[in-house]
């Protein structure tokens, strides 16, 4: 089934110069980028795209990162896109992650892990509404 998965180039990523190869991995890969923005979330953007651990530890520290900098926005589109994608991204602590995964290569700690990906069909449609209208989608 032809899915779409939401991803986040996350600030880390952006700032280290990582943007493209991660990019070109996702071609590689076989997804396509239907959408992609460049923006900066604020703290409260953040609160709210994460809503979902709002009651977890790191819900603080996870909003203040990912609202530090510019992050890249992306729809992505394939066969099964949601699972394997997750599968490229590799485990949430980089140093779990296996080799060749953009959180293997890319990431530097279990919060600053260069990368988002939608965890459910559920998600994704919460996500990719979240910043994208269909207009934006090609
Ligand atoms: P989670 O949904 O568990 O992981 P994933 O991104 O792999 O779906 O957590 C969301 C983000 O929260 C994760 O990418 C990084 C951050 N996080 C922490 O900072 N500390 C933690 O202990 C966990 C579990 C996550």
């Amino acid at each position: 089934m032809v899915e779409r998965t939401l991803s986040i180039i996350k600030p880390d990523c952006v700032a280290a110069k990582n943007a493209g190869k991660v990019i070109s991995m996702l071609e590689e890969n076989g997804f396509n980028i239907i959408g992609m923005k460049k923006i900066h979330l604020t703290k409260k953007q953040a609160k709210k795209f994460y809503i979902v651990h709002k009651d977890r530890p790191f819900y603080d520290s996870l909003t203040d990162f990912m609202s530090e900098g510019p992050i890249v926005v992306m729809v992505l589109e394939k066969e099964n896109a949601i699972a394997d994608y997750r599968k490229l991204m590799g485990a949430t602590n980089p140093e779990e992650a296996e080799e060749g995964t953009i959180r293997k290569l890319y990431g530097s700690n279990i919060e600053r892990n260069a990368v988002h990906g939608s965890d459910s069909e559920e998600s994704a449609n919460y996500e990719i509404k979240f910043f994208f209208n269909e207009l934006e989608l090609v």
